[in-house]
């Protein structure tokens, strides 16, 4: 498995963990109050396992098992790749910063974009690699 990948994969996994406890949390909220502003914490809980989970962990396991270049055996665009994660992580903190810490719409607008400009990179660095090369 190529070193992006498992850095993706480990950093997927600490926000499966942070998501599945703040879960815990808001559930055992819901039976014994534990306190008023946890349910500030929803949001948050739906970014880490969503984009942080769910979609990283894609990311990092597409990486790493999509065809390599006929003949090189090489991953095209690495960087693309690199910079899609950097800007899925910086994302997920400013869409978490704009939603439970409250630091406005403009924080959370900006962590979308930044979302979205990650999974343009990722397709720009992935694109080569599903084209079929049949005849080439
Ligand atoms: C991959 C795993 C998970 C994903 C993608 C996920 C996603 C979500 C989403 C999207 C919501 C909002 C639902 C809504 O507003 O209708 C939610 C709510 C919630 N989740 Fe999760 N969740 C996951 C795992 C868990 C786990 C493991 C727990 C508990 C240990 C948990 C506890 C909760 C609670 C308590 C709520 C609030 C429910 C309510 O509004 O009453 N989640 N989750």
């Amino acid at each position: 498995m190529p070193r992006l990948s498992q850095w993706i994969i480990r950093a997927a996994l600490i926000y499966l963990l942070l998501g599945i406890t703040i879960g815990a949390l808001l559930l055992a909220h819901k039976g014994v109050a534990l306190h008023p502003i946890l349910w500030a914490w929803l949001p948050a809980h739906i970014e880490f396992l969503l984009m942080g989970w769910i979609v990283q962990l894609t990311l990092g396991v597409a990486f790493w098992i999509l065809p390599r270049y006929w003949q090189q055996l090489r991953r095209p665009n690495e960087g693309y790749a690199q910079a899609a994660v950097v800007l899925l992580n910086v994302g997920i903190w400013l869409v978490v910063a704009g939603t439970t810490f409250r630091a406005g719409a403009w924080v959370l607008f900006a962590g979308r974009l930044a979302e979205m400009a990650a999974v343009l990179f990722f397709a720009a660095h992935a694109w080569g690699r599903v084209v079929s090369r049949e005849g080439a």
